[in-house]
C-alpha cells in the first residue's frame, strides 16, 4: 500500500503553491498581448468575469476530486469510480502536462536567456537595432535555446526533487511575494514614465464597442489558461491540501492572486508600451520583442534604471513560469511514483527526460525544423494548439462533469463544505456553476477556438 502523503502546511502555502501554479507566462508574456489583440479595457473586463463564474468552478471541480481522493489523477479517478472508463482521463490528465510542459519550458529557456542579457546589460547599452534583431535571430539559432530550454527543465527538476514540503512548497512561499513586489515596482516606474497615462487608461476605461463573441471566447480561453486548469495540475496539488482546509478560500486566495497579478503585469507592460509609442497589438512577440526595444529606448536617457529594471522584469518572467513549470511536472511526477512505484527521483528523472525531449523539438521548430509541419503547424505551435485548444477544454470539462454528475452530490457537498463546516450557503452556488455552467462555457471555448 501507498506510504503516507506529504501536505502543503497552512492555507498561506497551499494559496501560494497554486498560485504559483497559475501565475507564469500566461499572466506576463500571454495576457498583456491578448490584451492588445482583443481592444483593452472591455476585454480586462470580461475576463475578471470569466475567471470568477467560469474559471473558479472548474477550479473547484479539480480541487474537490483531487483532495477527496487524496490522489494524482490517475488514482482520483480509480479510488472515485473504479473499473470504469473515467480511468482514460486519468491517464488523458497523465499526459497533457507534460507536453505543455515541453512547450512551455521552451519559452521558459527563453527567459532564462534573457535574464542572462539584462544582467550583462545587453539590453541598454546596445543599438535599438541589434536589441530589435535578437528575439529572431536567437529563437532559430541551433544551440543558444537549446541551452537555455535545459537550463529550464534542469531548474523544475531540481524543485521538484526536493518534495512536495521540501522543494514546491518553500520554492513557491518564498518566490510568489517577491514576485508581486516586483512586479508592483516594475508597474510603478512603468506608469511614471512620460506619456504612459494612455496605456493605464487602455487597461481601465472599457470602450464596449469593442465587444463581440470573439472578445468573450478569447477571454474564457485566457481564463482557463491561467488558471492551469484541464491538465490535472490543480487536481494534484489539491491532493497535498490538507482535510480540515477550506477549499473555497483556498481557491478565491488563488483566484484573485492570479487575476491581480495580470492586471499588475498589464499596468508593467501597457503604459510602458504606450510610452515609447508603439501600438499594443503587436502579438506574441510583445515581451519578448517591443519589452526590450523600450528599455533600450529609455536606456538612453536613464540606463541604469532602465537595466536594473529590465533585469527585474526578466528574473519576474522566470520565476513566474518556474512557479508553474513545477506544477506540470509534479502531475506526472505522483503518477509514476504513486502508480507505478517508482522512486521520487527517478520518477522525477523520467518525466524531465520525456518533457526535455518534447521542448528540443519544439524549440528546434523555429529554426532547423521550420520546415517540418504537423497538419500545417510547426512542431511548437502544434503543441500549443494540441494543448489549449484540445487538451485543456477536454480535460477541463471531463473533469466539471465528473465532479457535476458523477460523483454524488452528498459526497462533493461533504468535500467542499468540509462535513458542513464551512460555506454551506455557497455551495448551492458553486454546485450549480460546476453543473451547469461550466461545461456549456467550456463547449463554446471549445467550438469557438475551432471555428475561429
Ligand atoms: N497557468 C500557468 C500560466 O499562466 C501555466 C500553467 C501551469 C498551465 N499549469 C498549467 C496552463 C496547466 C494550463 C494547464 O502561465
Amino acid at each position: 500500500m501507498k506510504t503516507s502523503r506529504e501536505r502543503f502546511g497552512s492555507r498561506f502555502t497551499v494559496i501560494m503553491a497554486m498560485a504559483g501554479s497559475a501565475v507564469g507566462l500566461g499572466n506576463i508574456w500571454r495576457f498583456p498581448y491578448i490584451v492588445g489583440e482583443y481592444g483593452g479595457a472591455a476585454f480586462v473586463l470580461v475576463y475578471c468575469i470569466a475567471c470568477f463564474i467560469l474559471a473558479l468552478p472548474i477550479f473547484f471541480a479539480e480541487t474537490i476530486i483531487g483532495r477527496r481522493s487524496g490522489s494524482d489523477t490517475f488514482g482520483a479517478m480509480h479510488k472515485l469510480a473504479p473499473g470504469t472508463n473515467w480511468k482514460w482521463l486519468g491517464l488523458l490528465t497523465v499526459i497533457s502536462p507534460m507536453i505543455v510542459l515541453g512547450y512551455y519550458s521552451v519559452v521558459g529557456g527563453w527567459s532564462v536567456a534573457y535574464l542572462f542579457r539584462s544582467a550583462a546589460f545587453y539590453f541598454t547599452t546596445s543599438t535599438a537595432t541589434e536589441v530589435t534583431a535578437f528575439f529572431p535571430r536567437f529563437i532559430s539559432s541551433t544551440w543558444a535555446p537549446l541551452a537555455a530550454h535545459t537550463l529550464f527543465i534542469a531548474l523544475t527538476t531540481g524543485v521538484i526533487l526536493g518534495g512536495v514540503k521540501n522543494g514546491i512548497e518553500k520554492f513557491t512561499k518564498y518566490t510568489m511575494p517577491l514576485l508581486f513586489l516586483l512586479i508592483v515596482i516594475i508597474a510603478v516606474y512603468s506608469i511614471s514614465l512620460p506619456g504612459a497615462q494612455a496605456g493605464v487608461a487602455y487597461l481601465l476605461k472599457p470602450d464596449f464597442s469593442k465587444l463581440n463573441a470573439q472578445v468573450i471566447a478569447a477571454a474564457m480561453g485566457q481564463a482557463f489558461f491561467s488558471l492551469s486548469l484541464g491538465v490535472g495540475t490543480i487536481l494534484t496539488y489539491a491532493s497535498y491540501i490538507r482535510k480540515e482546509e477550506n477549499l473555497l478560500a483556498s481557491g478565491i486566495g488563488t483566484g484573485i492572486s492570479d487575476l491581480l497579478f495580470a492586471l499588475l503585469a498589464g499596468l508593467a507592460i501597457m503604459p510602458a508600451v504606450f510610452a515609447a509609442g508603439i501600438a499594443p497589438g503587436t502579438g506574441p512577440g510583445l515581451v519578448f520583442e517591443t519589452l526590450p526595444f523600450i528599455f533600450n529606448k529609455m536606456g538612453a536617457g536613464l540606463p541604469l534604471i532602465s537595466g536594473v529594471m529590465a533585469f527585474f522584469f526578466f528574473f519576474s518572467v522566470l520565476m513566474a513560469a518556474l512557479t508553474s513549470s513545477i506544477s506540470l511536472m509534479e502531475v506526472g511526477v505522483a503518477y509514476l511514483s504513486e502508480e507505478k512505484g517508482m522512486k521520487r527521483r527517478n520518477a522525477t528523472l523520467a518525466v524531465a527526460l520525456f518533457t526535455w525531449t518534447v521542448g528540443i523539438l519544439c524549440s528546434l521548430s523555429f529554426g532547423p525544423l521550420a520546415q517540418v509541419q504537423l497538419l500545417g503547424n510547426s512542431i511548437f505551435d502544434f503543441m500549443d494548439k494540441l494543448c489549449s485548444n484540445w487538451l485543456m477544454p477536454i480535460g477541463g470539462l471531463l473533469f466539471t462533469i465528473f465532479a457535476g454528475w458523477k460523483m454524488s452530490r452528498a459526497d462533493v457537498q461533504d468535500e467542499f463544505t468540509n462535513g458542513g463546516r464551512y460555506n454551506r450557503r455557497m455551495f448551492g452556488v458553486i454546485y450549480f456553476l460546476i453543473r451547469y455552467f461550466a461545461p456549456v462555457g467550456i463547449i463554446v471555448v471549445f467550438f469557438s477556438n475551432l471555428l475561429l
